[in-house]
């Protein structure tokens, strides 16, 4: 580049010229560098800022996704009031006055009333619920909103199916809310409350300073397991949900390549589950020793000839969570044989632990199979977390397949069942499937309908 006219000159006329020349030398400099620009772009693709621009455009390799879940229903208004009866009459039975829940999973479960309907902040909006005798002495669910006073017209128009009229009690912002909760549940007289458990400490505080001769309390396992427990057509949701995001795996693999990155990889998965018409898609995906961090690295490591990638992730439908994990090699990947054996134990492992989950099993004998198949190979250390949890309205929830648990599986329980072998350093591979437990007390893959488990390195 021609630099030499900077140093500048005696003769006025002579710099303008000089000036003249420099601008338009600066001119093609820059028509240099945009043309390169353009150059780099077509044989590389857009840069990441900009594939994020374009990205509203759903990659028409994923539009087969879209019909799978499309005959699915969301839960209906029925079955909601059939929650609310089955809670009523728990709550009957243990003796109890009430359940609150703040907006969340319970709340969405018991009533429609998810996080995203209504915005957790420090003013209390609670689900109350009670049993009300009717003058059969048959049980029946009372369920009122307590609303701060100036947001009562916007509660009212939450879609809460009941049976019967829904009370709105309203705190105004001079007046304690709790008092106002508490005085909405019907012959309280001392009676236990129990509180949803993912309930915030000043909610549960408040309540029960408002009610000092009440218990105020955690709600115990007969009422947890209302929700744990899921009904047909809660499990018609989950089997889609999960099958279509096995689906989205292996049509992101179809357009994976060795030399791409994570991050690239890890846009796709996301844009295939979208396409899939998933909510909250969410995804890790990792190359070869990444893996071996089981919640990533942070780096954004170049797929190589002999690694295999993982891809974690997850999405919802009418609420309810998927969750699948595949370990897998590209058609002309070479893996090593010692990692190749590796990925064989872990589907060993996967797959013991399925036939020990059964009705009436405890959660730590599931963990218990998959971690005594590693132990005779060597590996036992090499699977550093639990072997699963449940899964429904929230991605993890209780109950837990782990180690020194005592929790029992029940028919209609959902888990994760995904072992993994995490050797620093070297190598990371998990597979994960959900799966439930049907009403003959059979532990079956949520994903059986798009052929269940991983089969090979190569058939993910
Ligand atoms: C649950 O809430 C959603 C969102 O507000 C609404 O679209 C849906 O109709 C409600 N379901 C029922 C059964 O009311
Ligand atoms: C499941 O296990 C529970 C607890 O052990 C038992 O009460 C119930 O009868 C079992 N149900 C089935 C279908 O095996």
């Amino acid at each position: 580049m021609d630099e030499k006219p900077i140093v500048l000159d005696q003769s006025h006329t002579d710099s303008r010229v000089r000036k003249h020349t420099y601008r338009s030398s600066k001119l093609i400099v820059a028509c240099i560098i945009v043309q390169v620009v353009i150059l780099i772009y077509r044989l590389t693709g857009p840069p990441k800022a900009l594939s994020r621009l374009t990205r509203s455009q759903p990659e028409p390799a994923f539009s087969h996704l879209a019909s799978h879940c499309a005959h699915v229903s969301p839960i209906p208004a029925e079955s909601f009031v059939a929650r609310q009866q089955a809670l009523a009459e728990t709550l009957h039975t243990l003796g109890a006055s009430a359940y609150i829940a703040e907006p969340g999973a319970s709340a969405a479960y018991f009533a429609n009333l998810s996080k995203s309907q209504w915005f957790l902040s420090e003013r209390p909006l609670l689900l109350i619920i009670s049993p009300k005798m009717d003058l059969e002495d048959r049980v029946h669910a009372q369920v009122s909103i307590l609303t701060p006073a100036f947001e009562a017209t916007r509660a009212k128009l939450l879609s809460i199916p009941s049976e019967s009229e829904i009370a709105y009690p309203a705190w105004p912002e001079d007046v304690d809310p709790y008092g106002v909760a508490v005085s909405a549940i019907p012959n309280l007289n001392g009676g236990t409350v129990y509180v949803d458990g993912m309930s915030r400490n000043f909610i549960v505080d408040g309540l029960q300073q408002a009610a000092p001769s009440s218990k105020v309390v955690t709600a115990p396992v007969e009422i947890q397991r209302l929700r744990e427990r899921k009904s047909k057509e809660e499990l018609e949701i989950m089997k889609c949900v999960n099958e279509v995001t096995v689906l989205a795996i292996r049509a992101v693999r179809e357009k994976m390549y060795i030399g791409m990155r994570e991050s690239q990889a890890n846009e796709l998965i996301i844009s295939a589950l979208s396409a899939a018409g998933l909510q909250n898609p969410g995804a890790l995906t990792l190359f070869g020793e990444n893996a071996a961090l089981p919640h990533g690295s942070g780096t954004d490591r170049v797929l190589g000839a002999h690694h295999f990638a993982l891809i974690d992730c997850d999405g919802s439908l009418h609420g309810y969570h998927s969750d699948v994990t595949r370990t897998f090699a590209l058609p002309d990947s070479t893996i090593h044989n010692a990692h190749l054996r590796l990925w064989q134990l872990v589907h060993s492992a996967q797959a013991h632990a399925l036939t020990a989950a059964r009705n009436g099993t405890l959660t730590a004998e599931v963990d218990h199979a998959a971690r005594q198949t590693l132990a005779a190979q060597g590996y036992a250390q090499y699977l550093t977390h639990r072997l699963g949890h449940g899964i429904g309205l929230e991605v993890h929830e209780s109950p837990y397949l782990r180690g020194g648990s005592d929790d029992v599986i029940l028919t209609g329980h959902t888990f994760s069942d995904e072992p993994g072998i995490y050797i620093e350093g070297q190598v990371g591979i998990r597979l994960e499937d959900c799966f439930y437990v049907d009403d003959e007390g059979n532990a079956i893959f949520l994903t059986e309908g798009v052929g269940g488990a991983a089969t090979g390195p190569w058939s993910p």
